[in-house]
């Protein structure tokens, strides 16, 4: 099978295109036939040396997938070869052939199309850190209003749809109109282009001057700041990524001015620590999925060489929505 592998780390054009044995499933794992991979920050910073967890090299990054069980561990019982799934992993997508531990493999039934096994790759991991966000962290309320920044990204424009459906008025804060566009499309009430605009005088006007009483922020950076300065009487600040690079120290005479609270998000930690609220969560959003109350976008869908472009398009702030690569098409 081919993989894309990590020998050193590096920027995503020091992976390479190798052939290797099909891997033996563990007594607790499954072998799954790649369909979808998705494209996740944390796949960069993988490569690149700066994820919290380093796997041994060589490894294929890659920890959002779907696809069909070739073969199962002699201790898995509630799974078989055929069966359409989707798996989480640390590791291991960009490839034509992964393993994934049994447990965190979600079945999905048989008659699923194509298209349908496509979504359900690549939208667990941003739909399931939104959900998780802004249900169980800032234990939204309908009628709240929502600032989302990074807007038009893979668990910003998750944040915007998932906002709506809890009755939130969402604000989408985004640098293209391209990224407003698809926010818009999902949803969004109103839009701030912060490349062009000055973030808190439009968060005013469009609050009344009252503030946003929760922030989604997966960027960090310039714009917490503002973002935090914005937030309304007893808000809630949702610390979720730090895509712009830089890890911000906010002024803590903030919090206690607002009655306001900082809240950190780590869907991966959730997962193990909470599964069974995890499971719920699941059971949500793939129910949404199914009554077409959530419709995840996948802008760009990318053959198994092209992955070090993906990444690069992830990386160099063009993706819209969700960016997926293709396993089985090889160039
Ligand atoms: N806490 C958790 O559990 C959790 C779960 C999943 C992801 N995350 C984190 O959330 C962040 C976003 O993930 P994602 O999958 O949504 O990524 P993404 O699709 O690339 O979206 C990130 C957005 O950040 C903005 N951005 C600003 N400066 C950037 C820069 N220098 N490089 C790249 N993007 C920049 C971009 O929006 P504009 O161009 O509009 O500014 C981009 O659309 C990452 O840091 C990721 O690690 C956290």
């Amino acid at each position: 099978m081919k993989a894309i592998v990590c020998e050193a780390w590096g920027p995503p054009s020091s992976l390479q295109l190798q052939d290797l044995p099909s891997p033996v499933p563990a007594p607790g794992q499954v072998l799954v036939r790649t369909r979808v991979a998705a494209v996740n920050f944390p796949d960069a910073l993988m490569v690149a040396g700066k994820y919290q967890f380093k796997p041994a090299f060589p490894f294929s990054p890659g920890g959002e997938l779907s696809g069909e069980i070739i073969a199962v561990g002699s201790e898995v019982r509630h799974l078989k070869p055929g069966d359409k799934v989707v798996g989480i992993t640390s590791h291991g997508a960009y490839a034509q052939e992964v393993l994934v531990e049994a447990s965190h493999v979600i079945p999905l039934p048989e008659h699923t199309s194509d298209q349908a096994l496509e979504l359900a790759g690549s939208f667990v991991l941003t739909y399931g850190t939104s959900l998780h966000a802004l249900k169980d962290r800032a234990q939204a309320r309908a009628g709240e209003t929502l600032l989302v920044l990074g807007a038009g990204g893979g668990v910003g424009l998750a944040a915007v749809e998932i906002g709506k459906l809890l009755g939130l008025r969402v604000i989408a804060a985004a640098s293209s109109p391209e990224k407003l566009a698809a926010a818009r499309a999902l949803g969004a009430d109103e839009t701030i282009d912060y490349s062009r605009e000055d973030l808190r005088e439009r968060i005013k006007a469009l609050t009344g001057g009252r503030g946003v009483d929760i922030v989604y922020d997966p960027v960090g950076g310039d714009f917490t700041e503002p973002a935090l300065r914005s937030v309304g009487w007893r808000g809630r600040y949702l610390v979720v990524g730090f895509a712009a690079g830089e890890i911000p120290k906010p002024a803590l005479n903030l919090l206690l001015l607002k009655g306001c609270a900082l809240v950190g998000v780590f869907w991966g930690e959730f997962v193990r620590r909470e599964p069974a609220l995890n499971a719920e969560n699941m059971q949500l959003l793939f129910s949404w999925l199914h009554q077409d109350r959530i419709h995840p976008l996948i802008s760009r869908r990318y053959p198994l060489a092209q992955a070090p472009l993906a990444l690069e398009a992830l990386l160099g702030r063009q993706a819209v929505g969700k960016l997926v690569v293709l396993p089985q098409q090889l160039d």
